[in-house]
């Protein structure tokens, strides 16, 4: 049997339509996705939107929509741009469907058998943008201190969740498991947050309507991010706790924007706790896209539409771009010119060059069929064992979801590739008749090395990679046995490749 692995992406809010930083979460969690499909993994990859709260509630009353309308006319934008995007989720999940309203009314109710939410009263500073009640001493000239905007005083009758009772378990949890918030700066965080104390949380409204009702009591409406948070559990079938959520279940990872670590670190393991079911393994916080230096917003109308990026540039040039050019876990700034020098000079120059300048060669001089390769020298063997050790580094830099450097290795070995062509020099072996042999190892070293980049590629671009691939004569989808070296045979036709992704006038942008 296969082993599970379950990654997930937030649930964005459907009062906002997708932009690239949403794009960015779902993009790494596909390259995971992927990644571990070809190592052998049954993947459970899960996204979806946000349906419910007063947020969405009010875009809708200003589009002059219901919010289920709402819902559904941007939903479908999400669903389109992962299309797009190539993205291959297994499930999507709405928190307005049956199967997680019923989820999110079942934990509710097991956390109130317990005694862990009782009805008490509210009276605190809420940030509507944020879905967030704030104490006056944490305002600043009392706005949010998380986006700076009006904060407005809410008193209201409202169900309350211990949180502070799980205070020393949650704590005890995180030192215990050094892997469970990631990267470290964000777990220290989180460890000085917790150990401040925490309070017990408001999960309940009755200032507004849409939303799960509570059981028993619907004048209130369940928490916004409580509903939200239990998606990562109903798209597993919850409450049945057999099937998927059996399989899947904890979570490996849930990838996020630093923006959303509390919930998700604070909130919902200790929402677990309290329901007596397993916390997720792991959560990394990735850091914030700026625009050309700025904050994207409605307002400045530089908000970066990936769908335009992606009719601009293509695909994969897309999914390159934004894993590449930052590691994961830092902040990073979109640039147009950042993006086509990218282009230029890793996937025209260095990636679609080496393609092509070897399959022209491999037609040239040997009629477009590979050759058995000949004795190995040092310079071989040195290529070979490059190529080798990528593999493995890419495993860990994977496993550490540090994306950018994954790409990084493999680059390597595609300059290593160009390099080798350089230095074995076969236009001058190609002139001397004894010298078939040698040219015949030359190409074959230089097609089966682009044949394993091609194989780890497939998580980071599929397209590209099948289309490598294809011309390498490998038309089958990779997995993770075929990254051996020697998977190419003699005797394979190998076409000249067309160039995989053409220059762009870097001017003209
Ligand atoms: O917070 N840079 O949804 P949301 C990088 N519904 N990532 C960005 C980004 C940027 N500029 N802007 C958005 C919510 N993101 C809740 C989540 S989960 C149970 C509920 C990404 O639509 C990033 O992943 O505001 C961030 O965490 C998420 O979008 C917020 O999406
Ligand atoms: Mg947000």
């Amino acid at each position: 049997m296969k082993p599970a692995y379950y990654v997930t992406t937030p649930i964005y809010y459907v009062n906002d339509v997708p932009h690239i930083g949403h794009a960015y979460t779902t993009l790494a969690a596909d390259v995971l996705a992927r990644y571990k499909r070809l190592k052998g993994f049954d993947v459970f990859f899960l996204t979806g939107t946000d349906e419910h709260g007063q947020k969405v509630e009010k875009a809708a009353i200003a589009a002059g929509e219901t919010p289920l309308e709402l819902a559904d006319r941007v939903m479908k934008r999400f669903q389109s741009l992962w299309e797009k995007l190539e993205i291959s989720n297994t499930d999507f999940i709405r928190t307005t469907q049956e199967r997680h309203k019923k989820g999110v009314s079942v934990l509710f109710e097991r956390v109130m058998e317990k005694g862990d939410i009782y009805l008490g009263e509210y009276e605190d500073w809420y940030c509507t943008p944020c879905e967030t009640f704030w104490t006056e001493t944490q305002l600043i000239d009392y706005k949010c201190p998380d986006c700076n905007r009006p904060t407005e005083k809410l008193k209201e009758e409202s169900y309350f969740f211990r949180m502070s009772k799980y205070q020393d378990q949650l704590l005890a949890h995180i030192e215990a498991n050094p892997d469970f918030i990631q990267p470290k700066s964000r777990r220290n965080e989180i460890i000085s947050f917790v150990k401040e104390g925490l309070r017990d949380l408001s999960v309940s409204r009755t200032t507004f309507q849409w939303g799960i009702p509570v059981p028993g009591n619907d004048k209130h409406v369940v928490y916004v991010w409580f509903d939200a948070l239990t998606n990562y559990i109903t798209a597993l079938g919850y409450p049945d706790e057999q099937g998927n959520f059996g399989k899947y279940w904890p979570c490996d990872v849930h990838l996020i924007g630093k923006d959303i670590l509390r919930f998700h670190t604070v909130y919902w393991p200790t929402f677990l706790m309290a329901a007596g079911l397993p916390i997720p393994k792991k959560v990394f916080a990735h850091g914030w896209w700026t625009v050309e230096g700025q904050k994207m917003s409605k307002s400045l109308q530089n908000v970066v539409e990936p769908n335009m990026l992606v009719d601009k540039y293509g695909v994969d040039a897309v999914r390159y771009f934004l894993l590449r050019e930052v590691p994961f876990g830092l902040d990073g700034d979109f640039s147009h010119q950042a993006l086509v020098h990218r282009i230029n000079s890793d996937l025209a120059n260095d990636l679609g060059n080496l393609l092509n300048r070897s399959t022209a060669m491999l037609g040239k001089y040997f009629g477009g069929v590979l050759q058995a390769p000949g004795e190995e020298t040092d310079l071989d063997a040195a290529y070979r064992e490059k190529t080798a050790a990528m593999i493995g580094q890419v495993d860990g830099f994977i496993e550490d979801l540090a994306f950018s450097r994954a790409l990084q290795a493999i680059w390597e070995v595609i300059s290593a590739g160009n390099k080798y062509i350089d230095e074995t020099a076969p236009w001058t072996l190609a002139k001397d008749p004894e010298k078939r042999e040698r040219l015949a190892t030359v190409m074959y070293y230089m097609l089966e090395s682009q044949r394993v980049v091609y194989s780890l590629l497939s998580a980071f671009m599929p397209k590209t990679s099948e289309k490598g691939l294809c011309c390498l004569g490998w038309p089958q989808a990779p997995d993770a046995g075929d990254l051996a070296w020697g998977g190419l045979k003699p005797g394979t036709p190998i076409a000249k490749a067309e160039a995989l992704f053409p220059r762009i006038e870097e001017k003209a942008e």
